[in-house]
């Protein structure tokens, strides 16, 4: 007789390379300000993990209006890092996060740059606070120095994932968040894994552009933005399959996946293709608590399969060329 497993019965709980959480629910940088932004919304300490929005060494105003506007299936910004600075963050921002921390989610900070020095002073000053147990790198930002985006360019990208390591606690966990704007996304996972990252996060926005058609001009004030949400889901839980079968899997590195996650059957996929734990960023603006209905999504799915616990579904996906298809 099969033993009936109840949604009760089925652990959340995920490994990130020695972080452990309570579930892989996360809420994507940039989309949950620094911590309470949301608490009227919805109860943030049922996360994971909460990612901050990316922090440079200078405080940023961020782009002109508008910065978000609506596309069919999903949202593009360019929010331009508007952020508090560095020494503002440390100040008034880190004993928000601490509170939270001390009632689950674990922390991570995001962190942005222009070139390795803002990297190594942001990240090896935040990761000095014992209660951060994460910095997630924002590449996708242009280098001063050549203008090459530091997300696109596996030489760089590796320098900069090396000297930032090397800067930071070491119990503390360095993500790195991959651009799809790149040819082969295997290349940059590589090189951010030859760096001594120990966690990968994927994916970062399209680079996209919608156009006003009376005024024959972008929507967004900067012009270009990058695309998020449902619309790019199924090429995100693709480059999550394919880093974690090329890259991270042999490597023992392993992936947040986000792009597009609403449901839970958007994180069963995502699940399936590789990622260990979920972030959600443009859904939040839908419902702030998709993520709270996902785990109750997932605990029901995994239940219903007989499975008690969500870490052996992760990267079972089977793909036509693989020996037992
Ligand atoms: C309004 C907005 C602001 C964002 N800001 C940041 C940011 O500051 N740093 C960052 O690394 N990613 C940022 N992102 C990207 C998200 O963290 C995430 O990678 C992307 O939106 C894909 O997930 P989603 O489809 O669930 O939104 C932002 C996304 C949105 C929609």
């Amino acid at each position: 007789m099969t033993q009936t497993v109840e949604a009760t019965d089925v652990s959340l709980a995920v490994d990130l390379a020695g972080l452990k959480l309570d579930n892989p629910m996360m809420t994507a940088s940039g989309t949950c300000g620094y911590a309470y932004e949301y608490q009227d919304f919805v109860d943030l300490h049922q996360f994971g993990a909460f990612v901050t929005k990316s922090i440079s060494v200078e405080a940023r105003k961020g782009n002109e209006a508008y910065r978000i506007v609506e596309t069919r299936g999903g949202m593009m910004n360019a929010i331009g890092l508007a952020n508090v600075g560095l020494e503002a963050f440390c100040k008034d921002k880190m004993p928000q996060l601490i509170q939270m921390r001390q009632q689950g989610p674990r922390i991570i900070v995001n962190v942005a740059g222009h070139c390795t020095d803002d990297y190594v002073t942001a990240a090896g000053r935040i990761s000095q606070a014992p209660h951060v147990d994460g910095i997630e790198l924002n590449v996708s930002c242009p280098n001063v120095g050549d203008g090459l985006t530091f997300g696109t360019d596996p030489k760089l990208l590796k320098q900069v994932v090396r000297e930032v390591r090397n800067s930071m606690r070491k119990d503390c966990k360095l993500i790195v968040k991959l651009s799809p704007n790149v040819g082969d996304i295997t290349l940059t996972a590589g090189a951010a894994v030859d760096g001594g990252t120990d966690i990968l996060s994927m994916i970062n926005t399209y680079t996209a552009l919608a156009i006003d058609i009376n005024k024959r001009r972008p929507r967004i004030a900067n012009g270009t933005g990058g695309l998020s949400g449902p619309a790019i889901r199924p090429l995100a839980v693709y480059l999550t399959s394919r880093v974690y079968r090329e890259v991270a899997k042999d490597a023992g590195v392993p992936i947040i996946g986000m792009g597009g996650i609403q449901y839970w059957q958007d994180a069963v996929e995502f699940l399936l293709a590789g990622a260990t734990a979920l972030a959600v960023g443009t859904a939040l603006f839908v419902d702030p608590a998709s993520p709270v209905n996902i785990m109750q999504g997932l605990k029901t799915f995994l239940a219903n399969q007989g499975i008690t616990d969500i870490t052996d579904i992760i990267g079972t996906l089977k793909m036509p060329n693989d020996p037992d298809y």
